[in-house]
């Protein structure tokens, strides 16, 4: 089923009732500076050969117990085995049904047990099915390994975090997870379903990360990829405008970005150090977009199987096909990475070296 249709269904009916009354209880707007926002999540080394390898899942959709699960679960464990990379994260939509809760720690349990730390960026279904966006994300932080810090007073959301990456003279890298959360209602718009942006709270927490990254750099801004669930609105006009375009994957579906542009992509124009904005939300894209303003466009790979809507396993194609996740490697003292996808089972597609 179509993502746009079940929001219309059911699903949707359930973000009315329970995301419209208020903001989350962990996003007050209280506190605009706190020890809280200079917590950083991980400090984390290249390894001995001066590389780094970052797995990134997505929409796993994972219904503990639905064996239209299974091959989400298979996919996690094949590319944890497969690729043993350095960090993890999860862009959200971990889970699509009851018991919730039981279905996070299920998906989660491969790296919870791999040893390698991890972290999430929440999606809009991670709070549709039961437990508080709150409860979601505290299970989440329970688990082992997970590096994701408690929400910060006065952000928005639950899973804004920093991790870097560290070099011989500081940080190399850094890894922005922002909340992008689920919907909103809009005055004048209450019938139509709009997806939730990216607040101010949540720019000016980046800001505040950039700024001082790269006072600690000699004044350079540290180089920078931001997580998220939800694309911007950017990418729509990234698509339109570029004749040119250099787009490698799969590009099936219209983005699904929030009708509301809150300012992320041009405060990320303004500090100069994102390189990438990775997401998720829609699975039948997988592709690495280079806009024009250099600031590239990635979907991770569609990670789940098929209790949501997928068509990237097209007829005669196995169902191992469908199924991966997308990895990026970094080399220590290097700009720029390295960026594929790798399927089910080990095959490995759309190679791209992003300077
Ligand atoms: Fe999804």
């Amino acid at each position: 089923m179509k993502r746009r249709t079940f929001l219309k269904d059911a699903a949707w009916a359930t973000v009315f009732a329970s995301v419209a009354p208020a903001l989350p209880s962990c996003s007050s707007p209280s506190a605009s500076e706190s020890a809280d926002l200079e917590r950083i999540a991980a400090r984390l080394p290249f390894r001995a050969d001066g590389t780094f390898t970052l797995v990134q899942f997505t929409d796993t959709h994972y219904i503990a117990g639905d064996p239209r699960s299974e091959r989400a679960l298979a996919c996690v464990k094949d590319a944890i085995e497969g690729v043993k990379p350095d960090l993890i994260i999860h862009t959200g939509d971990i889970v699509f049904g009851r018991p919730d809760l039981d279905s996070a720690r299920e998906i989660l349990t491969p790296l919870a047990n791999s040893g390698i730390p991890w972290a999430v960026a929440l999606g809009n279904h991670d709070s549709q099915f039961g437990s508080t966006r709150e409860d979601m994300f505290s299970l989440i932080r329970s688990l082992p390994g997970c590096v994701n810090t408690a929400p910060k007073e006065g952000i928005y959301g639950c899973s804004n975090d920093v991790i870097l990456l560290q070099g011989d003279q500081g940080a190399e890298r850094a890894f922005y997870l922002f909340d992008s959360m689920d919907a909103v209602i809009l005055k004048g718009m209450e019938e139509q379903h709009c997806y939730d942006y990216i607040r101010v709270s949540q720019l000016n927490w980046y800001k505040a990360h950039s700024e001082k990254l790269q006072a600690g750099n000699n004044n350079v801004p540290v180089p920078a990829l931001a997580f998220f669930h939800i694309p911007l609105r950017e990418i729509e006009r990234a698509l339109l405008e570029a004749p040119n375009r250099f787009l490698v994957g799969n590009n099936c579906e219209e983005p699904c970005p929030s009708r509301v542009n809150s300012g992320l992509f041009g405060l990320f124009l303004e500090r100069g150090d994102v390189q990438a904005i990775v997401t998720g939300h829609d699975h039948d894209c997988d592709y690495v977009l280079r806009g024009e303003t250099g600031i590239n466009f990635i979907y991770g790979r569609f990670s789940g199987c098929d209790t949501v809507y997928n068509h990237l396993g097209r007829s005669g194609v196995s169902p191992e096909k469908v199924s991966g996740c997308r990895v990026f490697r970094f080399t220590k003292g290097k700009p720029g990475f390295r960026t594929w996808v790798r399927l089910l089972g080990g095959e490995e597609q759309q190679v791209v070296d992003i300077q």
